[in-house]
């Protein structure tokens, strides 16, 4: 893999980049007033959850996003596993966890709340599959499910433009019965960004996993070559 075809990296980090500044102010913060997330007093030390959460969360999106990058892989194999356990138990199992927790007490509906622990236990589920793999030394099955488990870290930021989206085009349309009641409304949007924040990347990802695979060219004969054989 040439430098040039990896450069994809940059943009990638740079979206992280603009995430994380704009979603871990109020939890490094550690000031529960500041907490993005109504309170569910269901869960005792909700906000702690949602702390520990977004750290873990961060390590997997930045060190996912080294792990999938190829020019990483191949220069630097040691770095790579290295990153790899730290993406792993330092970032996607723990953030898988208690993003687990956190889904079954989300104020934010039981639509979200579907959609969260269904994520939480796919996400759990391909990261440790890609571990073992790996463990295994099977590394084809290992790529295919370190994708798997990287695209649900990411799909976090799909969630949030699809956020947006909905606030502008879905918003504005919705019967007055549900835009009249504020939690209604937080449960609709809730819904419906959990849900399409994650299932559309995933089938996208399934989709280019699957794709065929590409055929040789056949080398296109120099002029010369074909003189010889011409009678
Ligand atoms: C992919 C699996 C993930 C699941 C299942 C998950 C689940 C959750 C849940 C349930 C909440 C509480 C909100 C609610 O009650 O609905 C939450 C909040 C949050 N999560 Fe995750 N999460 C995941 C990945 C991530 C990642 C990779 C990050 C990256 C840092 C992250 C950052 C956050 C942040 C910042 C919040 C607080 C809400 C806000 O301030 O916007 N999550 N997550």
């Amino acid at each position: 893999m040439r430098y040039a075809q990896s450069k994809w990296i940059f943009p990638l980090l740079f979206l992280i980049v603009v995430f994380l500044a704009f979603s871990l102010p109020p939890y490094l913060s550690l000031e529960p007033a500041r907490s993005r997330v109504p309170e569910n007093t269901a869960l005792p030390g909700q906000f702690w959850w949602l702390v520990a959460h977004v750290v873990f969360g961060s390590v997997a999106l930045l060190g996912g996003a080294l792990q999938v990058w190829p020019w990483l892989r191949q220069a630097r194999p040691a770095l790579h596993r290295r990153v790899g356990r730290l993406y792993v138990f330092g970032g996607a199992l723990p953030a898988a966890a208690t993003g687990l927790v956190l889904g079954v007490f989300t104020p934010f509906g039981p639509v979200a709340g579907a959609s969260s622990v269904l994520l939480a236990l796919l996400w759990f589920g391909t990261t440790l599959a890609g571990w073992r793999a790996a463990r295994r030394h099977r590394f084809r099955e290992h790529r295919r499910w370190m994708i798997r488990s990287y695209v649900l870290s990411a799909s976090i930021i799909s969630n949030r433009l699809w956020g947006i989206v909905i606030a502008i085009f879905v918003l504005p349309t919705l019967p007055t019965k549900i835009a009249d009641d504020p939690q209604l409304t937080m449960w609709t949007i809730g819904g419906l960004t959990t849900w399409l924040g994650w299932t559309i990347p995933l089938l996208l990802a399934e989709a280019w996993l699957e794709r065929p695979p590409r055929r040789p060219e056949s080398p296109t004969p120099r002029p010369e070559a074909v003189a010889t054989v011409t009678p």
